[in-house]
């Protein structure tokens, strides 16, 4: 089964939002423009619209957030659903029940919608093969595969700073083999059709044949990042890392950090990214994660913007 046909339905609408690999242009770019009109609502005195109002959406994190979990739970409110911040940790999951039965357990008080971390990559599809017709799975991340939703809000960030995505040369940098955000953004920069991906990294923090995906590999950052118009820094996940994939700190801030200095290689205009958390002095300079080229926090306020058009989409509502 390819990775779409559990995400449309039988008219192609979106009805799970598990991945970007799989998915075509029209439905991203859907995504993009229905959050264009959810991103004024945040400076509306009332914040609501009624797009989820009677729904029940479960936050079911297995794995730790600040940004993604309470985004998701703004975007919800402001959709008018009720909603429900299940914290595993704290759950009967530390008894021993199984996920599915924990599922199943919520799905019997009537949820409506789940959305789904969890560090083994596969979570959130296995779930949406589980649970009835009408729920409604969204992946806040699963393992090292995808990130999708993220990877919305870092194109929505594009756009708009750089209307025109066709034209752009997109640097991603750092930690892309343990990265699932790294993964769905290759996915949806080559699917919305920039000019060029590149990638920079040391060769222990890329995956095998990452070639395939369409991307210029640089091991050099200087030369990757020349002439670049976006620059997305990837945090060093060191809590994925058991074995040895870096040299010193210090030393992979030297040839991969990124500092005011290595910032002048890029386009005078580019931006700068980041998923967060950022990781000051190892992967990103202080002075460049808080100068005027970093839309570093525009990323997470359109975050909100975002996530209320992909769980709008799922409800079946504001499809193109
Ligand atoms: C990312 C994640 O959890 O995958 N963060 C996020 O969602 N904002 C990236 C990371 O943890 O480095």
């Amino acid at each position: 089964m390819s990775p779409a046909d559990i995400q449309l339905d039988e008219n192609g609408k979106l009805k799970h939002f598990l991945s970007i690999e799989g998915l075509k242009k029209p439905i991203l770019q859907a995504i993009l423009d229905n959050a264009k009109s959810f991103i004024s609502m945040g400076e509306r005195r009332i914040k609501k619209a009624p797009f989820l109002r009677g729904k029940t959406v479960v936050n079911l994190f297995f794995e730790n957030s600040t940004r993604t979990r309470t985004t998701f739970e703004i975007a919800a409110k402001r959709l008018s659903a009720d909603v429900i911040n299940l914290n595993p940790r704290t759950s009967s999951s530390t008894k021993g029940e199984s996920l599915l039965d924990t599922v199943n357990n919520l799905e019997a008080m009537s949820t409506d919608m789940f959305v789904v971390r969890h560090g083994d990559a596969g979570t959130a599809n296995m779930i949406a093969h589980h649970v009835p017709q009408h729920v409604r799975i969204i992946n806040a991340g699963d393992g090292q595969h995808e990130h999708p939703t993220q990877a919305m809000l870092d194109m929505f960030t594009i756009q708009r700073y750089k209307p025109q995505m066709h034209n752009l040369r997109v640097a991603i940098v750092g930690d892309i083999l343990h990265s699932r955000v790294a993964r769905s953004q290759i996915h949806a920069l080559s699917t919305l059709g920039v000019a060029e991906i590149r990638v920079i990294a040391p060769k222990t923090l890329l995956p095998v044949a990452v070639e395939t995906l369409g991307v210029r590999v640089f091991h050099d950052m200087d030369e990757g990042l020349k002439d670049v118009d976006v620059i997305i820094m990837l945090r060093v996940q060191r809590e994925r890392m058991d074995g040895l994939f870096l040299p010193s700190e210090q030393e992979y801030f030297n040839l991969y950090g990124l500092t005011e200095k290595r910032l002048k290689q890029a386009a005078p205009d580019a931006v700068v990214m980041h998923p967060g958390p950022i990781n000051r002095g190892l992967e990103i300079d202080s002075a460049v994660a808080d100068c005027k080229q970093s839309v570093i926090l525009a990323q997470v306020t359109n975050g909100i913007a975002v996530r209320m058009s992909i769980m709008a989409m799922v409800m079946g509502g504001g499809q193109g």
